[in-house]
């Protein structure tokens, strides 16, 4: 099988500790593990916790959790995996075989795009619409029922997106549920960024809107706990059995103490704390972040609705992947190219550290665009 390279995530492993200012990550600062406990007994519960295999699907408490957020999902409707990218993964290994249609939202986390290719896919993009008047992002449903076919196998979707943080509606989500209907096709919907929106108004689910809906989400965005490698998928019973008997073959199970931690963070009154510690840093970061786009001038972008990323379009005469690894060698900063998602000219910056970590990180993106040649903003 030939695995073409996930070149975000590559960069981002190879260079994101090594750095001195990284802003290439989409979520936000992440809490410690005592932060999220808070109590001395929740934490020597912790470290009583027999490190054995857990539940290989997760336990029953975590999915009962889980499955609570989920209008009419059962415990037999979910799969814990580790980490959002396992969900996916063990999604496009299940269901993926050479010949079938995929068609993507892009931009996009492009994770989904590379395994569908290397497990035989073939891709149709379906690009958002970048409506400058408008000041947002927009899907194309006419475009979509154009690309979506009887050899459709699976529309992908990323909502609230990565990289613009834009929402997709409710009434485009029963759009992509029709077109996916008519042709018999999955939906694959990556929700990992549900619950940070800075409105404070949770994204609209695709979950319930077609009988073949997928739902891959985890702890690593909205509730600022990459670290515990905890992901899921939603999806119907039948398939989320099957799926298990794909995840015996990559991980087995989740860690031990992950789960635990995971029901910790799950508990409602928690969870909500979760959001709004997430929300809050957002609402105090992007203000700060626009004010510097403003005034460095040169720079365009859409407000994020979701998500600690903001993708700003710039006037500079350089080419992004070019900018990035300049930042990085003669800066220390660590930004994503518009390359990654296929769109030069763009860069996804990071806002969820702290205000003055944003700032040190990208005064030095100043000091290198000083060196650059801007052209007047295209109209
Ligand atoms: C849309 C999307 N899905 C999944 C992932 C991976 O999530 P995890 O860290 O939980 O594996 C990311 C990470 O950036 C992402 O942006």
């Amino acid at each position: 099988m030939k695995l073409e390279r996930f070149e975000m995530e590559r960069m981002q492993s190879t260079y994101e500790n090594l750095v001195e200012f990284n802003l290439s990550e989409s979520g936000v600062r992440p809490l410690s593990a005592r932060e999220l406990i808070e109590d001395a007994a929740g934490l020597d519960g912790l470290l009583d916790q027999p490190l054995v295999y857990t539940q290989s699907n997760g336990t029953i408490d975590l999915r009962r959790a889980i499955a609570s957020m989920y209008s009419g999902a059962t415990v037999e409707h979910l799969e814990v995996t580790n980490g959002g990218s396992e969900a996916n993964f063990i999604t496009i290994f299940n269901l993926i075989e050479a010949g079938d249609e995929v068609v993507m939202l892009v931009p996009n986390y492009m994770q989904t795009w590379g395994l569908s290719r290397a497990f035989g896919g073939a891709i149709r993009p379906w690009p958002l619409v970048e409506d400058r008047q408008a000041g947002r992002w927009r899907v194309d449903l006419d475009a979509l029922n154009t690309l979506v076919t009887p050899r459709t196998k699976m529309i992908v979707i990323c909502n609230p997106n990565n990289p613009t943080g834009a929402r997709l509606t409710a009434a485009d989500l029963d759009a992509v549920a029709r077109a996916a209907d008519t042709h018999g096709a999955w939906i694959l919907s990556d929700e990992v960024y549900r619950g940070a929106e800075l409105d404070g108004r949770l994204t609209d689910t695709m979950w319930g809107r077609s009988e073949r809906v997928i739902v891959t989400s985890g702890l690593s965005k909205a509730y600022g706990l990459p670290g515990l490698r905890i992901g899921w998928v939603v999806g119907p019973p039948s398939l989320v059995a099957s799926l298990w008997s794909y995840h015996d073959y990559v991980t087995i199970a989740p860690g031990a103490l992950s789960d635990r931690l995971a029901r910790v963070a799950l508990q409602p009154e928690r969870r909500e704390r979760l959001f709004e510690r997430t929300r809050g840093i957002l609402r105090r970061n992007l203000p700060l972040i626009e004010e510097w786009l403003r005034g460095a001038g040169g720079f365009h972008w859409i407000r994020p609705e979701a998500g600690a990323i903001v993708y700003v379009r710039y006037d500079h005469q350089i080419n992004s992947t070019v900018l990035v690894n300049r930042l990085r060698e003669e800066k220390s900063v660590l930004v994503v190219p518009g390359d990654h998602f296929g769109m030069d000219g763009y860069l996804r910056v990071g806002f969820g550290e702290s205000p003055e970590y944003n700032r040190a990180g990208l005064d030095r993106v100043r000091e290198l665009l000083s060196t650059v040649a801007a052209v007047a903003p295209a109209s």
